[in-house]
């Protein structure tokens, strides 16, 4: 692997957790909770000893609340675990936790968890990592649009002032650079909506390798991939 041409952020759509429960004959969720307890550390791990700069965790999408009434509560249950127990492991990491998505969905202890986690950890820098919960990406845009509406509304931006930059600074991703590489786990090739105004320079990598067996040397693999890549971005 080549350290001087490294992706500076990565993003994962963590697919195929019920598919590989379902071929270990397990319930649908020891999935996500193998990726929750085991897997996401020794990623973010892998990640931060690379020197992997950014990571972002597809954990919950905006169509995720249509699972069945268990399968959203075992992961709203992962997710108190995560942004605590875990959390508290991420700190000592020195990882600085950004959120987001709509958190306003989420039960209040949850957006607490949130909060706490993003505040006690925002002056680490020894990598970033970033937890798209209830995260769609038209949602993202929808969002963004209502709130520059709003500054319009209130003479803080004239509407003929309006750029790119203006837009990227309002999304949820403020001052979080845009994803270098993109990988989908579980053989599927589509983005589902995840980050379409941030990946559109994006480098994907699709692998069928399920979330849960997506580790260490899975993460290598997609670097090895993207390092051969040439990166033009329209030029
Ligand atoms: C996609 O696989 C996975 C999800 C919708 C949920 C992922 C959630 C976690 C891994 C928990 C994360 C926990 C923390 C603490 C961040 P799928 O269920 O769509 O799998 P399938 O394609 O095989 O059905």
């Amino acid at each position: 692997m080549d350290k001087t041409k490294l992706p500076q952020h990565i993003a994962i759509i963590m697919d195929g957790n019920r598919r590989w429960a379902k071929k270990k004959g397990l319930p649908a969720v020891a999935g996500h909770k193998y990726v929750a307890e085991q897997g996401l550390e020794k990623i973010i791990n892998a990640a931060k000893d690379l020197g992997i700069k950014y990571i972002t965790l597809w954990a919950f999408s905006t169509e995720n609340w249509d699972r069945s009434e268990q399968e959203v509560k075992a992961i709203m249950k992962l997710f108190h675990w995560g942004f605590s127990v875990m959390g508290k492991q991420l700190i000592k990491k020195g990882a600085k936790v950004r959120f987001i998505g709509d958190l306003t969905k989420f039960n209040q202890p949850l957006q607490r968890l949130m909060k706490n986690l993003t505040e006690k950890s925002q002056d680490n820098s020894a990598i970033n990592v970033v937890f798209a919960v209830n995260y769609g990406g038209r949602d993202e845009i929808l969002r963004t649009v209502k709130k520059i509406v709003t500054n319009v509304e209130a003479g803080r931006i004239d509407s003929t002032d309006l750029n790119e930059e203006y837009f990227t600074n309002q999304l949820d991703t403020k001052d979080i650079p845009e994803p270098d590489l993109i990988i989908r786990t579980s053989g599927e090739q589509r983005m589902s909506g995840f980050l379409p105004w941030q990946g559109i320079y994006a480098e994907y990598y699709f692998t069928d390798t399920l979330m849960p067996d997506f580790d260490e040397n899975e993460l290598k693999k997609a670097i090895e991939e993207y390092q051969k890549r040439d990166r033009r971005r329209g030029k």
